[in-house]
């Protein structure tokens, strides 16, 4: 029975979900949404938190300032209100309405960019508004984690051991990119553990981390339009690009069979699949990273009206809306 006292201390890390009945591969679903701050980005604000204590850059007063499309944003706001500091989350308008009210119950504030920087796009201008507000007041403390190392290192720590505990006998992992935090750190985790793991990159398209062109990304979690600084890409053996459209379809997917899932999982299952029906992978182990749960979404990605303003009338076909 686990009994905390405070809310970073709980997180449900052997939670598996195996997808053959969906899609007749068994790949393991490890979710990640168990937790209070309701996603895996939990585990990136503990230890960065914690490192920026240790290293005496977090003090009493501090205000902890971070670009964030959203799930970050709630994991800062849950570690700050729970050790005393305050709370700023500098996201754009593409954050879940339900994502900034949590922010904001847990009291904090949001500031909301709503003008893309031409050279790049809404992180760029998110990023832009950080350091103008860090130069202002002395008080603010930017984690920044699209450079911090203890962003990955909390899944070469916790998400990478916890795989490898799990499954011993594990030949491929399939991981969305956002920052590249989980990405890179389960990857550098594997690359020294005792038999090689295919390291297979989820991103959107429209993303430019694996140098594509930029384009138009409704979805938050993965995908941006700065390159990551913390990616390495000597550590990936193959990237699957997914469209949005075939992410809402897979979360559909998994929706009708009672699994109500964030909108990068759908990039993420819809990506696996579809490398290993190209691999024909009957026979191999394969584990997917689902990093958060669909209540946050019910707005956009389970919202008919949302969706086809977006991407059309036809984006959930017949066969979608079917049991599978
Ligand atoms: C829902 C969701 N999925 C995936 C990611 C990507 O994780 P990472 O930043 O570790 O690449 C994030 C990051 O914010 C997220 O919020």
């Amino acid at each position: 029975m686990p009994v905390i006292t405070v809310p970073e201390a709980f997180n449900e890390e052997a939670l598996y979900v195996d997808l053959r009945w969906s899609f007749g591969y068994s790949l393991y679903l490890k979710c990640e949404g168990f937790n209070f701050a309701g996603s895996i980005k939990l585990k990136a604000a503990t230890e960065m938190v914690d490192a920026a204590e240790r290293d005496g850059l977090l003090r009493p007063g501090s205000i902890i300032v971070e670009s964030s499309s959203g799930n970050l944003g709630v994991a800062l706001s849950m570690i700050a209100a729970s050790r005393g500091y305050r709370f700023l989350c500098v996201t754009d308008s593409r954050c879940n309405l339900a994502t900034r009210r949590a922010i904001e119950a847990l009291g904090n504030e949001v500031h909301i960019i709503t003008e893309p920087s031409p050279e790049s796009g809404f992180l760029g201008a998110r990023i832009d508004h950080v350091r103008m507000l860090c130069a202002s007041d002395e008080r603010y403390v930017w984690l920044n984690q699209y450079t911090n190392p203890d962003n990955w290192g909390a899944h070469f720590h916790r998400t990478g051991p916890e795989i490898a505990a799990a499954f011993p006998n594990l030949d491929v992992l399939f991981v969305g990119a956002g920052t590249t935090g989980t990405l890179m750190g389960c990857a550098r985790f594997f690359r020294q553990w005792h038999r090689p793991v295919r390291i297979v990159a989820i991103d959107s398209a429209g993303s430019v981390t694996f140098g594509g062109p930029a384009g138009r990304r409704m979805l938050p979690g993965l995908g941006t339009s700065v390159r990551p600084a913390i990616l390495d890409e000597s550590y990936v053996d193959d990237v699957v690009l997914v469209e949005e459209p075939d992410s809402v379809r897979a979360c559909h997917r998994l929706a009708r069979n009672g699994f109500l899932f964030g909108g990068s999982t759908g990039t993420v299952v819809s990506g696996a699949t579809g490398w290993l029906s190209e691999h024909d992978a009957h026979h191999l182990t394969a584990v997917a990273v689902a990093p958060d749960l669909g209540e946050r979404y019910l707005d956009t990605i389970y919202q008919t009206n949302w969706l086809q303003g977006i991407y059309g009338e036809d984006v959930l076909s017949p066969r979608t809306r079917q049991s599978v």
